[in-house]
């Protein structure tokens, strides 16, 4: 993230500059928004709601890849402003990273395009990658793909479903992340308010959790604040450590950007 604020965030994807709204950026930005122009390749025009379309400044392809570390991460720009990658997560990518081995496995619900599930099967882990949307599972297939990975096990399924399911199997996993919007909408068209959701997702991932393993959790409702996730978790894991914070990131003028909440059991 290069500036942010008036609204909007400035960034930079390996050689492509995008300006694209940000409603936490209501205060005023570093650069004048001309500094923000002569910079940007693409800016998201918002039409209604969230919908939109990126108007292409400088002629460029809507679609190409950026180097994170060893892993190649395909950028595509969507009528959501959303580009396939939160770079938000990072912190959690890292985590993962850290404590994954070729022995352990992971689960990804809420996955989307699946950078955590490159990082997790780039360590040679077993990784099942859950999410209710093809398009997003595509995404995913593809980032693998470009990586010459193969392996990842990509489920097109309501993960509240599926974790009902794999708790019935009695599968356990080393990891599992969950990143799931403020709402959305499952696999059988169910719309989905995530404080509505959050003790049961928490308390289901409580038996899907190998003994010694860790749970990540990022929320995005404004609604959830990290006491409440706080007090949930320690209710759910009385014999884990629990840490929460504010999920951000800093730009390079120096603001920072509220994303929501973080929760980590180890
Ligand atoms: C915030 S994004 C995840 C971001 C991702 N973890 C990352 O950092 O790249 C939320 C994802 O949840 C998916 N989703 C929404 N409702 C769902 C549900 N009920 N079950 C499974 N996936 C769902 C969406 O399709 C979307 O891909």
């Amino acid at each position: 993230m290069i500036d942010l604020g008036g609204g909007e965030k400035l960034e930079r994807w390996g050689n492509t500059i995008t300006i694209r709204p940000e409603l936490n950026a209501y205060f005023k930005p570093v650069l004048s928004k001309q500094e923000w122009y002569k910079q940007a390749d693409f800016q998201f025009i918002e039409e209604k709601k969230t919908f939109g379309a990126w108007k292409n400044l400088t002629n460029k392809p809507a679609h190409w890849a950026i180097q994170f570390e060893e892993l190649a991460l395909n950028v595509c720009l969507k009528d959501t402003k959303h580009t396939g990658i939160f770079p938000e997560q990072r912190i959690n990518w890292d985590k993962i990273k850290s404590f994954i081995t070729p022995d352990k496995n992971f689960l990804n619900l809420f996955a989307y395009t699946g950078v955590s599930s490159l990082v997790a099967r780039a360590q040679g882990a077993d990784v099942i990658h859950v999410d209710s949307s093809k398009s997003a599972l595509t995404r995913a297939n593809e980032n693998q793909v470009t990586n010459g990975l193969s392996g990842c096990k990509l489920v097109f399924e309501d993960a509240m479903l599926f974790m009902h399911r794999e708790i019935k199997r009695k599968h356990q996993y080393d990891i599992i992340q969950m990143d799931p919007p403020a709402w959305g909408i499952g696999t059988q068209g169910k719309k989905w308010q995530l404080e509505n959701h959050i003790d049961e997702l928490i308390q289901n991932a409580s038996q899907l959790l190998r003994e010694g393993g860790i749970l990540i959790t990022s929320t995005y409702s404004p609604k959830l604040t990290a006491p409440t996730l706080h007090e949930i978790a320690e209710f759910v894991f009385p014999l884990k450590t629990i840490q929460t914070g504010i999920l951000c990131t800093k730009s390079t003028t120096g603001k920072t950007l509220e994303h929501g909440n973080l929760l980590l059991v180890s």
